[in-house]
């Protein structure tokens, strides 16, 4: 089975974000995988530090990319180091969130989220869909996974220009799952609800308040075993059947109630 995926997905798989949370658990699934990574952050220490891991525990050889992908010049960058690199598989995974009534966040902040969040998966897509392509036609596979989240199904109040953005995330993988499907290319945009990661645990006051956590590396690996079953997929069976209640609602009386259940927190 592990033969069979790294066959069809490798040699080498690109992991934005691969410092932490669930970039790093992609990472840490694929080396077992048998797979080459390029490990791409701003945090380029983190990332030296989980390819040491990765090499004693797997023998993985990783390149490390240094990439603040809130540059908007950043994805070319990427395209351009790993230019004559074989690599079948994509994991757009980068993102950050901001909380909070949307009139009181830094709109300076908000414009760097849209650019991590939306124009980095964007660029990196359109770049590296040819290069995957070419691959299907030669017989091998390729693989994109875009890093959405359940909170882009719907317009979550208090978290509005995130979840914003992570429906475009989905909107673009579902674009590219009909545009690529009979191509050789596997279009998956993976929607997590809460997981353990240093996003979650900065909201440590409320950590406790979280329900059903799901750990990093149990949503990479359920991601990866089910890279051909897209266009979506929800990893956390209770978020997935929250938000199937939340969006088959009347969308107002939704999002009245998200609303309510939110500022009584605050
Ligand atoms: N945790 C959850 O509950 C949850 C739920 C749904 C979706 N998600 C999504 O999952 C993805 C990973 O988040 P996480 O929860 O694993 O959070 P995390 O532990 O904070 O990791 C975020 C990763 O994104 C990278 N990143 C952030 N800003 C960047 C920038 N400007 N340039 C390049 N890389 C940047 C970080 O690397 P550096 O700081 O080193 O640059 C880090 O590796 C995100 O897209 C997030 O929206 C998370």
């Amino acid at each position: 089975m592990k033969e069979a995926f790294r066959e069809r997905y490798g040699p080498v798989a690109l992991v934005t974000g691969a410092s932490s949370g669930i970039g790093r658990a992609f990472a840490g699934e694929l080396a077992e995988r048998g797979f080459g990574l390029v490990l791409a952050a701003r945090r380029t220490g983190r990332l030296e530090e989980l390819a040491a891991k990765l090499k004693a525990a797997h023998g993985t050889t990783a390149q490390i990319c240094e990439s603040d992908l809130s540059q908007p010049d950043a994805p070319a960058a990427l395209l351009a180091v790993t230019a004559g690199v074989d690599i079948g598989l994509v994991v757009s995974n980068a993102g950050f969130n901001i909380r909070g009534a949307f009139e009181t966040t830094d709109a300076a902040e908000m414009a760097r989220m849209l650019t991590v969040n939306c124009h980095a998966p964007m660029q990196l897509a359109h770049g590296f869909i040819p290069r995957l392509k070419a691959r299907g036609a030669n017989g091998l596979g390729g693989g994109l996974i875009f890093t959405g989240s359940v909170e882009g199904f719907i317009g979550c109040p208090y978290s509005t220009a995130y979840s914003a953005t992570k429906a475009l995330v989905i909107g673009l993988g579902e674009g590219l799952y009909g545009e690529l499907a009979g191509s050789g290319v596997d279009v998956l945009a993976l929607c997590p609800g809460a997981t353990e990661s240093e996003a979650t645990a900065r909201y440590a006051e409320k950590y406790a308040a979280v329900q059903n956590m799901q750990p990093a590396r149990e949503v990479a690996r359920l991601a990866l075993d089910n890279i051909a079953d897209g266009p979506v997929f929800v990893p956390n069976a209770h978020y997935k059947a929250q938000f199937e209640q939340l969006t088959a609602m009347p969308r107002a009386r939704a999002l009245s109630a998200m609303a309510a259940a939110i500022r009584a927190t605050l």
